[in-house]
Parts: structure tokens; C-alpha cells; sequence
């Protein structure tokens, strides 16, 4: 049994294999529709979701396979005062494999103690999203076809962002990536994020101003300031709006530039620039399927 907890659980060998099975899904829908009959996906949401909740449960029916979960703490018996460690113990009485996000960082650790099944984790706290990785390589694979040597700007909360501590962690493993990470102040990259890439002498610049990191970025990393995690409203409503990404601001960026974000969106992206076509944040959507198609066939050794 295997789990999914950081993205570094996967080597680079693994993630180019989950890319070139999801990439056969694509060309081929049909030979996977059945490789998953008789297997039982449990999602448990103990914070709400829209893409990765109903990507995992959409990717398991198109395997052929079953879905059973709750999408909010207050539906199941955690309610009650049941543990973390009990409910996924049962959950694994039930069900071959469980996509997990929970608000605690870490909580997935304890879960893969007691499920005796492949948990999955979908989302823990501030810390990583493993899974909006994948998706995010897979995006950045189908637009680029590389992923030496570009550079990545990632703008906007990356202290509480999650995808971009695991984006990074994900990126640096390639050779000549560079970052250039765009956030107010009190948004930076934790530390222990900013330790690990002084570590590996992965090159990046801190910076609060995006207009002028625009020419050189292959990649464009929009994220939400992340409301749920803040202390007080008044500092998120001082920052939410601190980056928005027009259609002007768009001029001088290169013609390839790719511009995602994991998603939802609040106020980061201009409708207007959906329409320019570096746009590619609604096919990062679809990515996310196909990658969690991939993930669920590889850790039930399908
Ligand atoms: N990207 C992402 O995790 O979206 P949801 O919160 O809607 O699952």
C-alpha cells in the first residue's frame, strides 16, 4: 500500500509515469473505463471543495467504480466527538482507497496510521496539495512539454497557499527552473519553504511587484489570498485585492506565457483575460481529472 502525502512522495520517474498514463486516458477513454469495477473511492471533506472533491469522485465513475463520502465535517460522526483516527479506521472497513482534506496540517499523517487502506491527501491546512500538483504538472506538461528550465512567477498568498508550497517542492526538482515569487510582505513563502530552496540552491527572487516580473515569467501563477486561514478579517480585507490580473497588465508578458491558478478564483483574474489564450486555468480543471484517474489506478496497483 502506498499514500499520497507530498508531492516528494512521488519521484520524478513516478510523476512522468502518472503524466503518460493520464495522457493515454485522454487519447483513450474507453480502455480505462472499466479498471476500477468493484472499487470503492471514499471522499472525506472535512473542509469544502468544489474541483478536488468532484474531480476524485468524477475520475473513479469514469474508472468504473464506486464513490462514497461526505463533503463536510458537520454530516459525519466527527461531529460527535469521533476522532480523526477512528472515522478513517472505519472509513477503511468500507472503502479500497480515500481522498482526504482535512484543515489541520497533517492530519492526513495520522490518518495513513489507522486506514488500512492508500489514503490520498486532498488538502491539509496551509501546508501542501499534492494532488493540485499533479494537476498543475500535467497543465504545465500539455502547454510547454518540458519542465526544464522555465521561469515561474507564483503571485499572490504564498504563506498560506498550499499548491504553491507543493508546487514548489515539485519544481525545483528540475533543472534550470527558477522562481520568482510575488506577494505582499506578510504573504512570503513560510521559512521552512524558503529554507528548503536556499538548501538545494534552487535560484528565486522575493518580490512585491508583479508588472515588473512580467516579461520574464514562462509561467504565471495566480493564487486567492486565503480568506479561512487569516486571524482577523481586517488584514485579509487589506490584502485581498493586493494583486489583479488584467488584460493590460498582460502587454509586456511573452507570447507563450502560460497563466494558472489552481482555483477558485475571487478577485485575482479579470474575467476579460479567461479569453486571451495563455489562459489556462479551466484546462488545468480538466488536467486535475485526468491526473486523480492516474493517481487512483496507480495506488490500487490497477
Ligand atoms: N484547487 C482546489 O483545491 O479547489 P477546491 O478547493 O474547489 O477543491
Amino acid at each position: 500500500m502506498k499514500n499520497l502525502m507530498n508531492i516528494t512522495d512521488l519521484t520524478v520517474e513516478e510523476i512522468d509515469e502518472l503524466i503518460a498514463v493520464a495522457e493515454d486516458i485522454i487519447a483513450n477513454p474507453t480502455k480505462y473505463q472499466d479498471a476500477c469495477r468493484h472499487k470503492l473511492l471514499a471522499t472525506l471533506f472535512f473542509e469544502p471543495s468544489t474541483r478536488t472533491r468532484l474531480s476524485f469522485e468524477s475520475a473513479m465513475h469514469r474508472l468504473g467504480g464506486s464513490v462514497v463520502g461526505f463533503s463536510e465535517a458537520g454530516s459525519s460522526s466527527s461531529a460527535k466527538g469521533e476522532s480523526l483516527s477512528d472515522t478513517v479506521q472505519t472509513v477503511g472497513c468500507y472503502a479500497d482507497i480515500i481522498a482526504m482534506r482535512h484543515p489541520k496540517e497533517g492530519a492526513p499523517v495520522v490518518a495513513a496510521r489507522r486506514a488500512g487502506v492508500p489514503i490520498i491527501n486532498a488538502g491539509d491546512g496551509a501546508h501542501n496539495h499534492p494532488t493540485q500538483t499533479l494537476t498543475d504538472l500535467l497543465t504545465i506538461w500539455r502547454s510547454k512539454h518540458t519542465f526544464e528550465g522555465l521561469t515561474i512567477g507564483v503571485c499572490g498568498d504564498l504563506k498560506f497557499g498550499r499548491t504553491v508550497h507543493s508546487l514548489i517542492d515539485a519544481m525545483s526538482r528540475y533543472e534550470g527552473v527558477k522562481f520568482v515569487l510575488i506577494s505582499p510582505e506578510e504573504l512570503r513563502v513560510p521559512d521552512y519553504v524558503r529554507e528548503a530552496m536556499d538548501k538545494e540552491n534552487i535560484p528565486y527572487i522575493e518580490t512585491t511587484d508583479l508588472e515588473s516580473a512580467m516579461p520574464t515569467l514562462d509561467i504565471l501563477y495566480m493564487t486567492r489570498v486565503q480568506r479561512e486561514r487569516f486571524f482577523n478579517e481586517e488584514d485579509y480585507l487589506r490584502l485581498k485585492d493586493s494583486y489583479i490580473l488584467t488584460v493590460d497588465k498582460l502587454e509586456n508578458a511573452k507570447q507563450n506565457l502560460s497563466i494558472l491558478h489552481p482555483l477558485p478564483r475571487v478577485n485575482e483574474i479579470s474575467v476579460a483575460v479567461d479569453d486571451d489564450p495563455r489562459a489556462c486555468y479551466f484546462k488545468q480543471v480538466l488536467c486535475g481529472k485526468y491526473m486523480r484517474m492516474a493517481l487512483i489506478l496507480k495506488l490500487l496497483g490497477v
